[in-house]
């Protein structure tokens, strides 16, 4: 089954061709980051402003490259949220005119949920046995720093949340104040390679036993802030490349303990770590030498936002439905973000 799939609801405007949801037969990313950079952020207004004059583009390559035609094509998927409203409304009223034209279904994608199913794009056979349920599914982006038991496929349990910045807005934030550009997580982590990790003392994670499993980077953030007010300003050289590298291991330390304390409770047999920050070399060599069970992490043109993993997670969803064609897709609005619990009273069982 091939799957058209549309992903608008931050700053890249994103087409896609999956197969069977796990074969690329095209994947487009158009990023706004050089248009937003000036700004030190996302504007939301200029960001669905660009998606309007992209998409159509962008489209259109992705069916070229994929060397399909529209007859080829099962299915439309688009984001639904959570994300920046205007940005999400031009994917999904380009995903509607799409579907409707071409007279097929239109599946509504979560973003958050679709990272954890970039993980499975391109894994081969003997990798997609081994990545077995029940699973840990981590997304660490720049919006969130989620934690979820997943007992089947579409079964996103959510077990942990960051309760204040998430990981990824903090390497941002961290990187603004030491004068670097957006987004500051690569730029970190490259700074970071020429610096000594224990030379800057950072603050101890407060142990706040879960579920539901707290993460927190307000603390780290603020310590930074404390640290470049001592140093006398942005840093450089030497300083700087320390203090990278001390408060990337920091950020990551806490995210690495906090999966070991999950798994003493949360009997996985695979963990999935997905999302902007998964592209991180360091983290990513990090988990291998911490945790003890298969990991599985998406290739690296997956990790940020694309939109091959929305065609992966709706394949997931379009071979659960059973009347699909029969009715139209139920849009879940969600532009906030919020969390959603399936059962708030399995949080606090052990
Ligand atoms: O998943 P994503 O592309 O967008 C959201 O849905 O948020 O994640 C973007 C985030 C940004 O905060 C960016 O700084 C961070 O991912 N990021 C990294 C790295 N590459 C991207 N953080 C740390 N190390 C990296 N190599
Ligand atoms: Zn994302």
């Amino acid at each position: 089954m091939k799957i058209f799939a549309i992903e608008s609801s931050c700053d890249e405007t994103a087409c896609a061709v999956v197969e069977d949801g796990q074969v690329v037969l095209s994947s487009v990313i158009s990023s706004q980051i050089e248009v937003h950079r000036p700004f030190g952020g996302i504007v939301p207004e200029i960001a669905s402003r660009e998606h309007l004059t992209r998409i159509m583009g962008i489209a259109d390559q992705a069916l070229q490259e994929s060397r399909c035609s529209w007859s080829d094509i099962d299915a439309i998927a688009v984001t639904q949220g959570p994300g920046l409203i205007g940005s999400l409304l031009v994917g999904i009223s380009f995903a509607k005119g799409l579907a409707m034209a071409l007279g097929k279904p239109l599946i509504p994608v979560d973003h958050i949920h679709a990272h954890i199913y970039g993980a499975v794009l391109g894994l081969d056979a003997t990798s997609r046995a081994r990545l077995q349920f029940p699973l840990l599914a981590m997304v660490v982006s720049g919006g969130h720093t989620n934690l979820y038991f997943m007992k089947e496929s579409l079964d996103f349990n959510l077990i942990g949340y960051s309760m204040d910045d998430a990981c990824g807005e903090c390497f941002d934030k961290v990187a603004k104040m030491f004068g670097l550009s957006y987004p500051g997580g690569p730029e970190i982590e490259i700074l970071a390679r020429q610096g000594e990790s224990d030379a800057f003392a950072m603050p101890k994670q407060k142990e706040l036993k879960g579920p539901p499993f707290l993460f927190s980077y307000s603390g780290l953030k603020t310590h930074m802030v404390n640290t470049v007010r001592q140093q006398g300003g942005a840093p450089s050289g030497k300083t700087l490349a320390d203090l990278c590298a001390s408060f990337q291991k920091a950020a990551f330390d806490q995210i690495l303990s906090k999966l070991k304390e999950v798994l003493k409770t949360h009997q996985a047999k695979s963990l999935i770590i997905s999302g902007g920050v998964s592209a991180n070399g360091f983290f990513r060599k990090q988990l291998d030498s911490t945790l003890n069970l298969p990991i599985f992490l998406p290739g690296l043109a997956y990790c940020g936002d694309n939109a091959a993993m929305i065609g992966a997670l709706a394949f997931q969803q379009i071979t659960k439905a059973t009347d699909l064609y029969n009715r139209p897709p139920v849009f879940d609005w969600d532009a906030y973000s919020k969390y959603n619990f399936k059962n708030t009273n399995d949080l606090h069982q052990n």
